[in-house]
């Protein structure tokens, strides 16, 4: 088997600066999420971001147009930001897995989530990023982010909102996906799920003081 990670640590330039990494990403082949995928979404945002804000992969609208959460799942966040009193364009957004994972059914394409070693192959990106960017604080959208940066035993139902150490450096707190609103029952239900996801990135916004 190829060690992705691996292929992944031979594809990081000398210079680790965000622009030098985006270039270097934009050929990577580490697992096999290229070939699908129009183009690789790299991370984007303030290269001295004080928060990283990470979700799972990108959209399809994410990637046609080669950013992250630019799509309705971006949107829901953008407003949960806003509601929070974070400014958008001061956090670096990107995802742990950088190509997007589909299949077709009928003329949509249909996101599948990333298994392990596509996650794994991706993640020294991600290691990257942070290590370039050295936030002060990691915030991981949904499931997917938080069980690759916490374990996979990480629940975010029992441990959202709680700021945990983490040997990447900056302490990480996990939140609910954005599109897990998107998906709630009736309006009432997505009432309580945004204004609970709002009251997580308030943690965030008072502990940046
Ligand atoms: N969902 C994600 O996890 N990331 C995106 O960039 C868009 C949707």
């Amino acid at each position: 088997m190829v060690d992705e990670g691996q292929a992944v640590a031979q594809l990081l330039p000398d210079d680790r600066s965000l622009d030098a990494l985006k270039e270097a990403a934009a050929g990577c082949r580490a697992c096999d999420l290229w070939e699908k995928g129009t183009q690789t979404v790299f991370g984007e945002g303030p290269p001295q971001a004080r928060v990283v804000m990470v979700g799972e992969q990108p959209g399809d609208q994410e990637d046609r147009v080669g950013k992250p959460f630019v799509g309705p799942a971006g949107q829901i966040l953008d407003e949960a930001l806003k509601a929070a009193e974070i400014d958008r364009s001061l956090v670096y957004v990107t995802n742990v897995v950088k190509h997007f994972k589909w299949e077709p059914r009928g003329k949509r394409r249909l996101h599948l989530r990333p298994d392990r070693e596509e996650v794994a192959a991706c993640l020294p990106w991600f290691e990257a990023e942070i290590a370039a960017v050295q936030p002060r604080v990691i915030v991981c959208l949904g499931a997917t982010a938080a069980q690759a940066l916490l374990g996979s035993g990480f629940r975010v139902t029992r441990e959202r909102g709680q700021l945990l150490a983490s040997t990447l450096g900056p302490p990480i707190m996990a939140t609910v996906h954005p599109s897990s609103i998107l998906r709630a029952a009736d309006e009432p239900s997505r009432r309580l799920a945004m204004d609970h996801f709002i009251a997580d990135l308030r943690l965030i916004r008072e502990y940046l003081g």
